[in-house]
């Protein structure tokens, strides 16, 4: 594919290496002989703190505390193993991506730092009166979508905080989940605000909107934040839309706004069935597991009192 890759077979080899060689993208086991991989990215850190390697984290079993500490250390994510080549590929492609981004921004920063905070501020206030914009037109369409869209800005906050991602990327997430349904917009009223059972003609359309909210607000938000929305519903067994994505190809930020989307749905009134308990949203999404990042669904997990108290204490949505 046109990377030059180099293998260590333990982590004295691996610094060895680093220390030679212009490496941009690092993958590596959580376990490894002599130093694990949590510990080896510390070391790393400490010796280089100005270095900009992606780190991107491999387990063969489900640790989030390791991943946490993991994610505080600065990896960017991690793969469950059996991992495909298919995954490897696409996670040093974002790898490589997150890297030239990194050392664009260093660049620029290093060059004029007051510029760039400044046009960072500008940045964020566009970000903002033009999140208030699209989901004042989400309102007006549909009150429910907006309020739902609200909920799971705060829900996927609060697991970005318990895996432990960085500030940076959870206000990123947080954009992302608040401009999700963006693109339910486009669906024509019958369709979207229709109570009863959809047809499968109808429900092909409503799919559409992850992919029509994607193209609503790409020349808005960074690539990384279109592309949540873009992965909103793609699942990690494949089954998900538009496109069917398997585990670490869909992106982090997808994989968490999915988890807070479905948790949302689950805990509010739907005209097929009534608002589900904390406790049965939990026996709900153990059963279809399979659906979800194992990871993310320990963090909501360990998260559904806090979720509780922030965001469902004030009111459960009595309408669908
Ligand atoms: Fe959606």
């Amino acid at each position: 594919e046109g990377y030059k890759c180099l293998i260590a077979a333990n982590a004295k080899e691996a610094l060895a290496i680093l220390e030679k060689e212009p490496i941009k993208v690092v993958i590596l086991d959580l376990r490894m002989p002599v130093m694990n991989g949590l510990e080896f990215i510390k070391l790393y850190r400490e010796l280089h703190p100005e270095s900009l390697i992606q780190f991107l984290m491999i387990t063969g079993f489900i640790d989030s505390n390791s991943m946490r500490l993991c994610f505080k250390e600065g990896a960017i994510d991690y793969l469950y193993k059996p991992i495909t080549l298919e995954e490897i590929k696409s996670a040093v492609d974002k790898g490589l991506e997150k890297y030239s981004l990194a050392s664009e921004y260093r660049r620029a920063w290093n060059k004029n730092k007051e510029k760039l905070v400044h046009a960072e501020k500008l940045i964020k206030k566009k970000h903002l009166e033009m999140v208030q914009l699209m989901l004042q037109m989400v309102n007006a369409r549909d009150k429910f979508t907006e309020q739902h869209c609200k909920r799971v800005c705060e829900i996927s906050g609060i697991i970005g905080q318990k895996m432990g991602l960085s500030t940076h990327l959870i206000a990123k997430i947080k954009l992302a989940s608040l401009l999700h349904d963006v693109g339910k917009i486009a669906i024509p009223d019958k369709i979207l605000l229709k109570t009863g059972q959809l047809t499968p003609e109808e429900y092909k359309v409503v799919k559409e909107h992850s992919q029509k909210g994607y193209e609503i607000i790409k020349g808005y938000v960074s690539k990384e934040i279109a592309e949540f929305v873009l992965y909103h519903h793609e699942q990690f067994d494949g089954k998900g839309y538009p496109f069917g994505l398997v585990a670490a190809r869909i992106p982090l930020g997808a994989r968490i706004i999915a988890l807070a989307d479905i948790y949302d749905a689950l805990r509010n009134y739907r005209p097929y069935r009534r608002a589900l308990s904390k406790e049965e949203a939990v026996v709900t999404l153990n059963k279809e597991a399979i659906k979800y990042d194992p990871i993310v669904l320990q963090a909501l997990f360990s998260a559904t009192d806090e979720i509780e108290n922030k965001v469902f204490s004030k009111t459960i949505e009595k309408s669908g």
